[in-house]
């Protein structure tokens, strides 16, 4: 597995593989890789990538002020070991000072997609995605990225980005990976004490026993509405930022939870912030 730090030297190996007709799979990361994340480095096998990078960069650009950048966890051996077990043929660790050079003044803001859920709780998160996938992709240019079905607005985010910008690459979205007790994997579950991850199991509970309403021969009837998922969520100690049905292709939203909805929740618990979702 080959490791990069230098975003020129990842640019030049990339450009390379393209030139000898090799496909090339693009996984960005900010690292504390879990089973989620290896789930995309799998999905990106499975499609026949030849070269598989994983991108291992916490972008100090997406954070806000008050929010997790500097605590947000960190471990370069185990995600190197990681990477390599399972499959990826290299692997980009790049500095914000290589990233983000001196005077650093082009950011790319989508203006649609991004307006609701996260992007309305965190100012400017999407703009530092976007900008930072973008220069992922032009180190790249991968012929496919993967991402996680988990931040299921930033996907269609970065998709309306490849669209609207003419990237030539496709973007593969990857089911969520729960633990066996339904809670989505995600690098920020470190943060949570043993009480508040018994808390977070209301998130999933909810949305799933959502979803498995709308599956063939469960009886209409006994359909949680939207304000029973709230109240619950609540009821088990967790603050809801958001609880939001939206249409699943435009994000606008929908007043009846149907098929080709996605709901999405936030919420703290303690002082941590979960996501996860559900497609109708
Ligand atoms: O989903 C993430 O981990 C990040 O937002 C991403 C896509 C790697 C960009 O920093």
């Amino acid at each position: 597995m080959k490791i990069f730090k230098e975003p020129k030297k990842l640019q030049k190996w990339c450009a390379a593989q393209k030139l000898a007709g090799k496909k090339i799979a693009l996984v960005p990361t900010m690292g504390y890789l879990h089973e989620g994340h290896l789930s995309l480095i799998e999905k990106a096998k499975k499609k026949g990538a030849d070269e598989i990078v994983v991108s291992v960069f916490v972008n100090p650009v997406q954070f806000g002020p008050g929010e997790d950048y500097e605590k947000y966890p960190r471990d370069e051996k185990a995600d190197l070991a990681k990477c390599r077990a399972a499959g990826a043929t290299a692997i980009f660790f790049p500095t914000p000072a290589n990233m983000y050079l001196d005077c650093h003044s082009v950011y790319v803001c989508e203006e649609d997609l991004s307006k609701g859920l996260c992007g309305a709780r965190r100012p400017g998160h999407f703009r530092g995605v976007c900008t930072v996938v973008a220069k992922l992709f032009n180190l790249t240019h991968p012929d496919f990225a993967v991402f996680g079905q988990k931040d299921y607005q930033q996907v269609q985010v970065i998709k309306r980005m490849v669209r609207d910008l003419n990237f030539d690459l496709d973007i593969v979205m990857a089911p969520i990976v729960r633990e066996p007790s339904g809670l989505a994997r995600s690098s920020r579950n470190t943060y949570l004490s043993a009480e508040e991850k018994e808390k977070a199991l209301a998130i999933s509970k909810n949305l799933l026993s959502l979803k498995a309403s709308f599956s063939s021969g469960s009886r209409t009837t006994r359909r949680p509405s939207l304000a029973t998922v709230a109240a619950n969520i609540e009821k088990a100690g967790l603050r809801l930022d958001y609880l939001s049905c939206v249409d699943a292709k435009t994000l606008e939203p929908r007043k009846t939870v149907a098929k080709g909805c996605c709901v999405l929740v936030a919420a703290y618990d303690g002082k941590t912030r979960l996501i996860d979702n559900v497609l109708i």
